[in-house]
């Protein structure tokens, strides 16, 4: 593997800060979920331009005409609406909330409905019900990576822990719950595993460095605050692997709030739930005036959303990324734009 140079994060920074930066051609309506999807668009002489939508942590609850239900359907039917139609819809994890087959078979159809391709991996509530089974009998590969008009796609299992559970006889329902808890202390780190790490390492061995790259996990592939699992164990020998590529833009669910870091050639950014808001965790943030403001509780739309980036490829892979919710709930600085 090779490993971060400061040659290389110096010449990262300077094409970073060169990157051209362009204005995204869709507007969202007002208060609608449309305007709560990713979009990426790429312009610039190696990539042709496209865009893509995102959504994430649906967390479906296994109750008949449960408000996140709705919440998702409306995504769902907004990015249908998107003209141009986007390219394909990436899913970032926690399509249920305790990975009951009840959930997962109110998701995939509500998914289905799209008009476009998608494609989707795990989160946590989605998994320790039964090791994964009914959300890969249903969606497949939990990893998988795929090349888009110049850009390298990448998805990952980030959700996977040691057995905490046959030791101590948990039943289904217990290690689910274990994992559940937002406190994830007791079902311990997770990551994405050895397998998926030779898996990745073999994945990009062909690819050349300016490659742009775009990975997804469901959770940040950096220490953000390991006790809620805001981490992915494995993410320095990722990062490891990836660092011979000119610039990675990584994207996670799992926070359900506005983040952003960067470590070498790679930015990160968290993602807008289509569920609840996250209260921030008390930590020192490297950038702490890239969050949202505190959702109003009494509105259950607040704090809810997406976002829109903007790539352009032609210094190497750089962008922009508009949070867009249905309040006043960015700050200014974030309502302009992130850079990526
Ligand atoms: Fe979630
Ligand atoms: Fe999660």
């Amino acid at each position: 593997m090779e490993k971060i140079s400061r040659r290389n994060f110096l010449g990262m920074s300077v094409k970073a800060t060169a990157a051209t930066f362009v204005a995204g051609t869709f507007a969202p309506a007002s208060n609608s979920f449309f305007g709560l999807a990713g979009i990426a668009e790429a312009a610039t002489k190696k990539i042709s331009p496209f865009t893509f939508a995102v959504i994430t942590d649906a967390h479906l609850h296994d109750i008949k005409d449960h408000k996140f239900d709705r919440i998702l359907e409306r995504a769902v039917d907004d990015i249908n609406k998107m003209n141009p139609a986007p390219d394909f819809v990436l899913y970032g994890g926690d399509l249920g909330q305790l990975a009951k087959p009840g959930e997962l078979d109110k998701g995939k159809p509500i998914l289905t409905r799209l008009k476009v391709p998608y494609r989707i991996i795990p989160g946590e509530h989605d998994w320790y019900l039964d090791l994964g089974k009914g959300w890969k009998d249903r969606f497949g590969t939990d990893h998988w990576s795929f090349d888009h008009k110049g850009v390298h796609f990448i998805g990952m299992n980030s959700i996977l822990v040691d057995d905490y559970w046959t030791g101590r006889s948990l039943t289904p329902d217990e290690r689910m719950g274990w994992c559940a808890e937002l406190e994830s202390h007791r079902c311990g780190a997770w990551g994405v595993g050895s397998e998926q790490l030779d898996w990745l390492e073999k994945d990009v061995a062909k690819l050349s460095p300016d490659t742009p790259v775009f990975i997804m996990t469901h959770s940040p592939l950096w220490d953000y605050y390991p006790r809620w699992n805001f981490q992915t164990r494995d993410a320095p020998e990722i990062r490891q692997i990836l660092s011979k590529f000119d610039k990675v833009i990584a994207i996670h669910g799992h926070v359900h709030q506005v983040v952003y870091n960067s470590m070498g050639n790679m930015t990160s950014a968290g993602l807008l739930s289509t569920s609840w808001p996250w209260p921030y965790p008390n930590v020192q943030m490297p950038y702490p005036s890239i969050r949202m403001n505190r959702a109003d509780p009494a509105d259950i739309y607040d704090g809810l959303g997406g976002h829109k980036v903007t790539l352009a490829g032609d210094m190497g892979l750089g962008g922009t990324l508009n949070y867009q919710v249905w309040s006043d709930l960015l700050p200014a600085n974030v309502q302009a734009g992130i850079k990526l």
